[in-house]
């Protein structure tokens, strides 16, 4: 049967940075059925053919090292483009009549929402009073991107929203962060491996620290960010949903509802995090940014800690940050065990030996790294860390990495939501941030630090206080 893959907002910068490329990818790869359409949507006026054109430029730049001109072409050739504000249900209805015009019969449709979210709950609630979300001549199926809602209430909102038009089933809400191998190999290095799990527990984890540093600023996206900031547009999502893939017990199988029951499961056992917990800052310079207001106090910065009150993890410190304008890019998860027992070494008090740790690098420098002690050659018994290293790359080759879209784009035809948002675990996720997206009373509203640096001095203290260091395993300069 024909699947059509309908993106809305298809003049936007999503769906030919990203979209349209790992579309192009899947197909080059035999992965899409031969009988599909691409229809993309949005208000700016395109012929077919000027749509494709545009689209062929972007995809060349942004898939260079796949793309291919005898590849292109006949992909291209399954592209159309509607024109129409889908957020008016007589232009939708319009689009509506394009596409079974093509389909020509019965068709499976996926429809993509890449539009400004504020726009979300008119097209869904349309997509449904058009009776375009109703199966029966082939499923339906949507694609929501982030952010789902502002805060717990608007996710609610949203939720019912979504649920009036669409069956939970239907619905995939996009975490790009789920969809790079790296984050999708944490349980496969935890559950396929029986080295691991047996000490990724309290009883032998020290601390665990999740970093997400960009060396970006805010750019063009000034007026989104600085009504988000970097609690909502970083840790609502992308940081958490790392952290719950670290912690969560095995599922007991891999489909979406057995891992997202576990992902909830743990994400609900997450204690409240304190006020005291939490580092909020702004990078020097914000302020002038066009399109952030002159007084801002939106973060680009956030460092915290939390705990997480179950049988595993109790006591434990998890401590997460993440940041615009840093040092480096780099995305990464060390975990730090505890010291061994100090009986035979007694070296093992000295500053110089370090704890083992196992390193996650999510990215660049996709790969897995563990630290241990080695007795340093020609000493009598001094000790020295050392690394033993997987890097994708080197293992699996440059191009066996492919970009997050392409994974959740195939899995959303295909019909499996392991890799995305469920109802429940999006409104948990909305329910830790919501309590510190502002300061408690009393607090300092925001923090300041220098462009290129590693962030604010009080997320080094945050360390401090219980005597650890931010440090990275891999990438950068180690320390940071
Ligand atoms: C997006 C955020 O979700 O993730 C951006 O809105 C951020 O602000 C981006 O830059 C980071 O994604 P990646 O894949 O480059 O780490």
């Amino acid at each position: 049967m024909t699947t059509t893959i309908v993106i809305f907002g298809a003049s936007g910068d999503l769906a030919h940075r990203k979209l349209i490329p790992a579309l192009y990818n899947l197909y080059r790869k035999k992965r899409l059925e031969d009988a599909f359409h691409i229809v993309g949507v949005s208000r700016t006026a395109y012929s077919h053919e000027a749509y494709r054109e545009e689209l062929r430029g972007t995809t060349q730049e942004f898939s260079a090292e796949t793309f291919a001109q005898d590849i292109w072409q006949p992909f291209a050739e399954h592209i159309w483009y509607g024109a129409g504000d889908a957020a008016k249900p007589d232009e939708l209805k319009h689009i509506d009549a394009f596409l079974s015009e093509r389909e020509n019969g019965s068709a499976n449709r996926l429809y993509y929402l890449s539009v400004a979210p504020g726009l979300y709950g008119a097209i869904i609630t349309n997509l449904g009073q058009l009776e375009m979300a109703r199966e029966g001549n082939g499923w339906r199926r949507i694609i929501i991107e982030k952010p789902f809602g502002v805060d717990l209430q608007s996710a609610r909102e949203l939720n019912d929203t979504v649920h009036q038009s669409f069956d939970e089933s239907q619905v995939y809400r996009i975490d790009h962060y789920l969809g790079k191998e790296t984050a999708q190999n944490i349980l496969f290095l935890r559950f396929a491996n029986t080295i691991f799990e047996p000490v990724w527990n309290r009883n032998y984890v020290d601390n665990v620290q999740i970093t997400v540093a960009e060396s970006v600023d805010v750019g063009h996206r000034a007026a989104y960010y600085d009504r988000a900031g970097v609690l909502r547009d970083m840790f609502q999502n992308h940081i958490l949903q790392l952290l719950a893939l670290v912690t969560m017990e095995p599922p007991i199988s891999f489909n979406a509802t057995a891992l997202r029951n576990e992902k909830v499961k743990v994400l609900s056992a997450i204690r409240p995090i304190a006020a005291e917990d939490i580092v909020r800052a702004q990078y020097d310079g914000y302020c002038e940014t066009e399109g952030v207001a002159a007084d801002s106090q939106t973060p680009t910065y956030a460092a915290l800690k939390l705990y997480i009150d179950n049988w595993r993890w109790q006591g434990v410190p998890f401590y997460l940050r993440s940041g615009k304008a840093l040092k480096a890019k780099t995305s990464q998860i060390r975990v730090r065990f505890q010291r061994p027992p100090n009986v035979m070494l007694s070296l093992m008090d000295d500053d110089s030996c370090t704890p083992n740790t196992l390193t996650i690098c999510i990215q660049p420098d996709e790969g897995i790294h563990l630290n241990f002690q080695a007795k340093q050659p020609d000493s009598s018994h001094e000790t020295r860390d050392v690394d033993m290293e997987f890097s994708y790359r080197r293992s699996f080759g440059e191009q066996q990495i492919p970009e997050a879209y392409e994974r959740l784009l195939l899995d959303a035809i295909n019909g499996d939501a392991a890799l995305f948002t469920r109802s429940d675990e999006i409104e948990t996720l909305w329910g830790l941030i919501d309590p510190i997206l502002k300061p408690a009373l009393g607090s300092p509203l925001i923090g300041s630090y220098t462009r290129g640096t590693w962030g604010p001095k009080e997320a080094e203290d945050l360390l401090a206080r219980d005597r650890h260091v931010w440090r990275l395993g891999c990438g950068p300069d180690g320390t940071g």
